[in-house]
């Protein structure tokens, strides 16, 4: 079952200005349900582009977008934002850091309900603080903390409970552990694999870790350009080691990494 179609997705920026980007060059994917992607390519690639266009954060100059079944290229944004579920590096990024992590958790749960926010009751804060302590950092007591309090590892802990407790139809991941120290960053790629893999969620994550990218997720992409320049799944992928995947691409983009802006990290 298909989950989310992109059709030939192009964009363009500052169009008839010597900055003219192409940053998405017909760009299709066809992701299936429980899909759990990797989203690999060096910087400008278009990766995070592609998440905007997914988002709804600017109008395409052609493609389409379908999400279960459902046409939303012209849907807007915050409409989207009801059944994507997105982290960015940033752990400041989407969450309200003057509000208590039980209140940031109450606003991402309410927010696709018919319920107000000021509806959150004591069962609404039992399940909470279950899932707080499902993630073992400590947070299930500290639910009248401040979000802005916690460290930068706890509150991606913590942002990663509010994309995905809403059941969101789609979750994006653009180098969200990309601003932690390796231990938490470690951590909380665990928690992501164990949140996808309970709730069955389909999930693109941008890395640049080559490693993180085979090992994690069933499918791996890699963009070059604008464009996707490999995609592996299955039996090809599990072979996959990082050098076969740097030698690849460089049979692919017809150029040496070595050369490249940026090395993809190996
Ligand atoms: N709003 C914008 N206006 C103008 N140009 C943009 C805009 N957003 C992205 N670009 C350009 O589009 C290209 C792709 O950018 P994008 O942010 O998608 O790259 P990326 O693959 O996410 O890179 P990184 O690994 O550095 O995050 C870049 O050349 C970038 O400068
Ligand atoms: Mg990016």
């Amino acid at each position: 079952m298909t989950e989310l179609t992109l059709k030939n997705l192009r964009k363009v920026f500052e169009r008839g200005t010597p900055n003219v980007k192409v940053a998405l060059d017909g760009v299709s994917l066809d992701v299936e349900r429980g899909d759990f992607i990797t989203v690999l390519g060096s910087n400008g690639a278009g990766k995070s582009t592609l998440f905007n266009a997914i988002l709804g954060k600017f109008r395409l100059d052609q493609g389409r977008i379908v999400l279960d079944g459902e046409d939303i290229t012209r849907q807007r944004d915050y409409r989207r934002a009801l059944n994507i579920g997105c982290l960015y590096q940033d752990p400041m990024r989407g969450t309200a850091p003057h509000m208590t992590i039980e209140e940031n958790l109450a606003l991402a749960y309410t927010r696709k309900a018919s319920r107000s926010f000021f509806a959150v009751n004591r069962r609404d804060s039992a399940k909470f603080r279950d899932l707080l302590r499902e993630l073992d950092l400590g947070l299930e007591d500290r639910l009248k903390t401040r979000m802005g309090l916690l460290s930068g590892g706890q509150r991606q802990a913590a942002s990663l409970l509010m994309a995905t407790i809403a059941e969101p139809k789609l979750l994006l991941l653009d180098e969200h552990t990309a601003a932690l120290d390796p231990a938490t960053a470690e951590k909380v790629l665990d928690l992501t694999k164990r949140i996808v893999a309970q709730r069955r969620l389909t999930c693109l994550m941008i890395t640049h870790n080559m490693h993180q990218a085979l090992e994690m997720g069933n499918r791996t992409i890699v963009m070059d350009a604008g464009k996707i320049v490999l995609d592996v799944s299955g039996e090809e992928r599990a072979r996959l080691t990082v050098q076969g995947l740097l030698d690849r691409f460089r049979a692919d983009a017809g150029r040496d990494l070595d050369n490249d802006r940026m090395l993809l990290q190996a």
